[in-house]
């Protein structure tokens, strides 16, 4: 099977190989998968580039979560011969490949109301998002959100949960297409950090008050503007690092503003809190059903795309999510 694979680390583009491999064989308990749809992560390009918390054995391949049809059952593995699922492959076997092999009990059903490239993007990042703003923040309808990277990865799902929850979501953005996708993602305002005064256009929108949650994955300046214009009481949630500064607290600022620092690692919950995962998912599958989120697509790319990919997630170019389908139509190869 083809299988992308980094044998050094460094930019995406430079080293990431599309290979040919060995089909991977389920043991027991594992499922083979088919791979569908495999989103690109910003972790994705921090693997390649030896910077993530994980530095998984070189060869890698990169890919952490997708959507899949189970293609063979590994000895006392439950499953369903055709069922499309979601999962997250176990590095170094990531999910930029044709087929993946996962445990059976780690997987969770795809949502009907999604298409593959979609339901691959609702796990990570709105997993991340809901367990942020409902578990870490908890916030309330009638507050106010401001989400920087707002038409991002994680930050279009914020946006969408902070609007499902019944808060007012303002949506920090770089540049006019990001402007354009976070307002049809439902931002109630929307700031061009490059062009605006993201500290002045919050407090005049909130008559002066703040934003009661703040959804930071980018880190770097975005922390420091939201020192400045949370609320009092309000709650920065402290997501990811994109911006590739990680900021220094100034703790004397918080306690006499009276706002929360709140560190938020989503992975964790699989292992702390299992039925948590589970129980998210059930409620975004429901929120999917109903219209009310739906995960940004802005690009589906082949499998042989899916180097370049990476790298403009890693360059910050995006909107949504970035999709790999190895499975994609003859004609889009
Ligand atoms: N804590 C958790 O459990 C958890 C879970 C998932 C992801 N994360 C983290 O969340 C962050 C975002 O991940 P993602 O996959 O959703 O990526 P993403 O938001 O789609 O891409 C990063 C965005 O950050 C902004 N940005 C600002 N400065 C940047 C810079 N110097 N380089 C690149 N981007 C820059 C850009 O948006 P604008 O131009 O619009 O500002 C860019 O589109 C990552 O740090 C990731 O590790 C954390």
């Amino acid at each position: 099977m083809l299988a992308w694979r980094v044998h050094e680390n460094g930019e995406p583009r430079d080293v990431m190989r599309l290979e040919e491999v060995a089909e991977p064989a389920p043991g027991a308990g594992e499922l083979l998968l088919g791979v569908r749809a495999a989103n690109v992560n910003f972790p994705d390009a921090l693997l390649c580039r030896g910077q993530y918390q994980v530095r998984p054995p070189l060869p890698f391949t990169p890919g952490v979560e997708l959507c899949a049809e189970i293609l063979a059952l590994g000895d006392g593995a439950e499953g369903e011969i055709g069922a499309r699922v979601l999962a997250q492959p176990a590095l170094p076997a990531g999910a930029f490949a044709e087929r993946a092999v996962v445990g059976a009990h780690t997987v969770l059903p795809a949502p009907e109301a999604l298409d593959d490239a979609e339901a691959a993007a609702l796990h990570i990042g709105y997993q991340t998002g809901w367990f942020g703003l409902h578990r870490r923040a908890r916030l309330a309808a009638g507050e106010t959100l401001l989400v920087h990277a707002a038409a991002g990865g994680v930050g279009s799902a914020a946006v969408q949960l902070g609007k499902a929850a019944g808060a007012t979501v303002i949506g920090v953005v770089g540049g006019p297409r990001k402007a354009a996708a976070a307002r049809e993602l439902g931002c109630d305002l929307v700031v061009d950090r490059r062009v605006e005064d993201v500290v002045t256009v919050v407090k005049e929108a909130t008559g002066g008050r703040g934003a009661d949650v703040v959804y930071d994955p980018v880190g770097g300046d975005a922390f420091t503007q939201s020192t400045k214009c949370v609320a009092f009481e309000g709650r920065i949630l402290v997501v990811g690092f994109a911006s590739g500064t990680i900021p220094k607290a100034a703790l004397n600022h918080a306690l006499i503003k009276n706002y929360s620092i709140v560190g938020l690692h989503w992975g964790l919950y699989n292992a702390k809190d299992p039925d948590a995962v589970r129980a998210c998912h059930d409620e975004l599958t429901k929120l999917a059903a109903d219209g009310k989120v739906k995960p940004l697509i802005g690009d589906r790319v082949p499998l042989a795309g899916a180097a370049d990919a990476v790298q403009r997630v890693a360059d910050g170019t995006t909107t949504g999510r970035v999709v790999v389908e190895p499975g994609a139509p003859e004609e889009r190869r």
